[in-house]
């Protein structure tokens, strides 16, 4: 070092910025050259490091074992076993029996190892000997680069032809951290928190199902009274880019999952899943059947192949002795570093060939409009609008073995899809306050450098008549029906502006019972405002002794002049069902066969994990003139099925509309 490096700086800078800004950084006056990545293979385990960061790996099973960073030896939970700490896991069955698997390789190999980059591979490998065994290849790798802080991990599954039936019910990445330092928790701007202790749940009161626990002797009393429940901590994905936890060490250390990208998670923008929770547990979920059910199961049948990249997704460290005093420098740090991870998707480094590179995708463009009037179109501003494998109109909520791609339209309806593995899709979109889903007509061909303008696309949504009247918002959920305030007996957490917390707590369902302990939900149009008078939940009542009966909730509605020969309709928009069979009759509450019934639907069990919405519905439900008078007319929506509190739909929207057009 010194005067000969001080002299060439300019050169050195120059020669840097052309080709390794990595490998060198200006520290005061002076040049340093960073460390290099290094690989340390003993025998049973392997550790990549950069002089920031230390990540040991077993070998040959590809389970993390230490993570030192910020002169912490070890992040991860000592205190478990060196199974319990990071890893990749898979919950499967063949149809009957429920298994859970850690993916363990059984082969491990360096894939590259230079000054710039590690990438190490862990592999395991079917046969068809191991009848036994889950019938599905693993590849999980693990990246380090130079001067990064944190490192990357992705996996390639596949299966081939002839291989066995398997169902695929939940495959994530799991990082267990130090519980002794790390206690505050952030998910968004707004959700961020000190969390409870895990030792407080087993000192607490479980309450209607396992994952609620009413912490009675908190470790931290200030916590007393309140409700823990991972699914509090559930996003959407389209808005879980980055989550984690900061620890209370001097300098504190953040631990942050970063999800760059959705292409290769399921069911969409609107899938919900969990994040981080009391543990500490840190995760990403890319396969589930949370907030949707039993139709987000992959289900491969006797020969089916398969082959889809998962990730890569980041793990991002950072430390600031700031952060001492406010853990939200290091949130907004990791934010910004999200921010850098999606703007460099996809990833130039992963060696995999399976890992589709930029120079191989396509890009798609246009502008989507609506005509729900049929005089003027209007731009489908800030709708989702994606590429799914095709499928029928709104499919792309329960598909689960494609990549999808989704974007926001601007407010002008204009979209661009970038990064498209090439493939055959249908492109499906979903606009906020119109109902329904677009699907274009024609399917859309993507291959590697493929720049395709699709120019103004037209969404004609469900409509035959005009409108009689509607309650609440077509946005796929049920916030802005009456969200009650949980049960007096619980202490809520408050956040600062946060509209999700309203509606992610503990016990909303058990409010309908106290606010209608014997007459049903009543609502009339006109005078009723559905942000008060509507229950976000058509859910069952308590009748006491661990009884359960439906109920049925009244619409009850003038029309002047009712033309008897013509058909109306009822458009009725869900965004979530649990096990639930919804009958609607139309002014005669006693006719034994309903005029329309849902029959039995859904899984998501929306109401009891405090989601807001799981899966949409839409019926277009037809009205016989003769069925309605002129004057006072009532819909009479029952829930049919009652045999426990969880029960039930939400309604996302619904509209009377008059005769056909
Ligand atoms: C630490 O946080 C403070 C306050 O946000 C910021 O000014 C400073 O640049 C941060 N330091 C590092 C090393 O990021
Ligand atoms: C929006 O899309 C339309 C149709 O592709 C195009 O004509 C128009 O220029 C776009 N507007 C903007 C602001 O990009
Ligand atoms: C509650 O249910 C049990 C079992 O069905 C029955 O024996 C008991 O009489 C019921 N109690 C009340 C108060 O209804
Ligand atoms: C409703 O009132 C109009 C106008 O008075 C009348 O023509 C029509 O027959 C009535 N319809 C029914 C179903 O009674
Ligand atoms: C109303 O619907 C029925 C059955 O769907 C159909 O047969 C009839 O033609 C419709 N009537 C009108 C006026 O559209
Ligand atoms: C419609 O209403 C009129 C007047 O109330 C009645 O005479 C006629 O039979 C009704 N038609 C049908 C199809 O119900």
């Amino acid at each position: 070092m010194g005067k000969n490096m001080q002299l060439s700086l300019l050169h050195v800078v120059e020669f840097t910025v052309v080709a390794f800004t990595l490998l060198l950084r200006v520290d005061g006056r002076r040049l340093i050259e960073t460390p290099i990545v290094r690989l340390d293979i003993q025998t049973n385990q392997v550790t990549m490091s950069n002089g920031i960061v230390n990540v040991t790996l077993s070998i040959p099973y590809g389970l993390v074992t230490s993570i030192s960073y910020g002169g912490v030896n070890n992040l991860l939970a000592t205190q478990n076993v060196e199974k319990n700490r990071g890893y990749w896991d898979i919950f499967w069955n063949r149809t009957s029996k429920r298994a859970r698997k850690k993916f363990l390789g059984n082969s491990f190999e360096v894939i590259m190892d230079t000054k710039n980059q590690a990438e190490i591979s862990f592999k395991s490998t079917w046969n068809a000997s191991q009848s036994d065994e889950l019938p599905l290849n693993s590849d999980l790798r693990f990246v380090m680069l130079r001067d990064t802080p944190g490192f990357y991990t992705y996996a390639i599954v596949e299966r081939l032809e002839g291989w066995p039936l398997v169902y695929i019910e939940n495959l994530r990445v799991v990082f267990k951290l130090q519980q002794d330092m790390f206690h505050y928790m952030a998910i968004s701007d707004e959700r961020q928190r000190i969390m409870p202790m895990p030792v407080d749940r087993e000192t607490g009161k479980v309450l209607d199902y396992k994952e609620a626990v009413l912490l009675t002797n908190p470790t931290n009393l200030d916590l007393k009274g309140e409700v823990d429940d991972k699914y509090f901590y559930a996003t959407d994905n389209k808005d879980d880019r980055v989550h984690g936890w900061v620890s209370s060490t001097n300098p504190p250390v953040g631990f942050w999952m970063i999800i760059p990208n959705d292409e290769f998670r399921t069911g969409g923008p609107n899938k919900q899943d969990l994040t981080s929770h009391v543990g500490p547990t840190v995760l990403s979920i890319f396969v589930s059947r949370h907030f949707a059910g039993d139709d987000l199961v992959i289900k491969f049948q006797q020969g089916e192949p398969w082959k889809k990249v998962i990730g890569p997704v980041f793990l991002y460290l950072n430390s600031n002795s700031s952060a001492m005093d406010n853990p939200t420098i290091l949130w907004d740090d990791a934010k910004r570093r999200m921010n850098q991870e999606v703007a460099n998707w996809p990833y130039d480094f992963p060696v995999s060939e399976e890992y589709i590179k930029s120079n191989q995708r396509g890009i798609i463009r246009g502008q989507l409009l609506v005509n729900d009037s049929t005089t003027t179109l209007i731009p489908a501003s800030n709708g989702y609008i994606g590429l799914a494998p095709p499928g029928d109109v709104g499919s792309w909520q329960r598909e689960n073995k494609g990549y999808q791609f989704w974007t926001k339209t601007d407010a002008m309806g204009n979209f661009t899809i970038e990064n498209v593995i090439s493939g055959t899709y249908n492109l499906y979109a979903t606009v906020p306050g119109i109902i329904g889903d677009y699907k274009y007509t024609f399917d859309v061909q993507v291959t590697p450098g493929s720049s395709i303008e699709l120019g103004s696309l037209v969404y004609n949504p469900p409509r035959n008549g005009a409108t009689l009247w509607e309650i609440g918002v077509p946005d796929r959920t049920a916030a802005e029906f009456f969200v009650p305030t949980p049960p007096l007996e619980f202490n809520v957490h408050v956040y600062q502006n946060n509209f999700e917390s309203i509606f992610r707590q503990y016990g909303l369902w058990k409010q309908y019972s106290v606010l209608y302990p014997e007459n049903d939900l009543v609502y009339n149009v006109g005078t009723s405002i559905y942000s008060k008078d509507w229950f976000f939940a058509h859910v069952t009542r308590n009748i006491g002794n661990n009884t359960y009966t439906s109920t049925t909730w009244k619409i009850i509605f003038n029309l002047e002049i009712v033309d008897n020969a013509s058909n109306y309709t009822l458009q009725m928009a869900l965004a979530a069902a649990q096990r639930a069979e919804l009958q609607v009759r139309f002014n005669d509450e006693k006719v034994v066969e309903p005029h329309f019934t849902t029959g039995k639907i859904g899984g998501d069990n929306a109401i009891a994990r405090h989601g807001i919405h799981g899966l949409y519905f839409l019926y277009s439900i037809e009205v016989k003139g003769n069925l309605l008078v002129n004057g006072t007319n009532t819909i009479f929506l029952t829930q049919a099925i009652a045999t426990n509190p969880f029960q039930g739909v939400m309604y996302d929207y619904l509209r009377l509309e008059g005769p056909h057009q």
